[in-house]
């Protein structure tokens, strides 16, 4: 892919996106739908998912498309850690030469991990993304991949689960 192809393919997949969540208000949803569309418009992209920030310093995963993740992440492991730590985007040329770099599976060569922030400027995530090519991501990823997930920005953590309770009317 030519430095042009992937700027075009990164407008078209912005554009996708936002028109795709365009009057959503669910977080997850939003975090899902980014992962696909991404995961979709590069062959490149081999590991394409969040880790969703769920303490002070802790991630977990998902959602993602991919082979089986790390489940948890502390702000002290990988790449994800560091990121999450610097709340700095992160390009990797070859995982193999980043101490600590958490090996999920052994396909993985490079990564970029980016930091989420909410509206009010708090980590709420990193999103990582995997290639089995070396050196596949560069500024042109950052910037693009940057501006997608500040799209996410707006949207508010909902409850996922809506657990019936007797109290309400079962609708016969
Ligand atoms: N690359 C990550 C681990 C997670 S996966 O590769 C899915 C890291 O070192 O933070």
């Amino acid at each position: 892919m030519t430095p042009q192809e992937k700027a075009a393919t990164y407008e078209r997949v912005t554009q996708e996106i936002e028109a795709t969540l365009k009057g959503e208000t669910d977080l997850l949803a939003a975090m899902a739908t980014v992962v696909c569309l991404l995961h979709q418009a590069f062959d490149s992209y081999f590991w394409t998912g969040f880790y969703r920030r769920v303490g002070p310093t802790k991630l977990l995963i998902g959602p993602y498309q991919g082979t089986l993740g790390c489940l948890h992440i502390g702000f002290d492991r990988g790449v994800c850690g560091a990121c999450a730590r610097s709340q700095q985007t992160i390009i990797v040329p070859d995982v193999h030469q980043f101490p600590g770099h958490i090996a999920c599976d052994p396909n993985s060569k490079s990564e970029i991990v980016v930091p989420v922030f909410d509206r009010a400027g708090h980590l709420i995530a990193v999103l990582d993304v995997d290639s089995d090519q070396y050196n596949a991501f560069d500024e042109t990823d950052q910037r693009y991949l940057e501006q997608i997930v500040s799209l996410l920005a707006r949207f508010e953590p909902a409850p996922v689960v809506y657990y019936p309770s007797k109290e309400q009317p079962s609708g016969k």
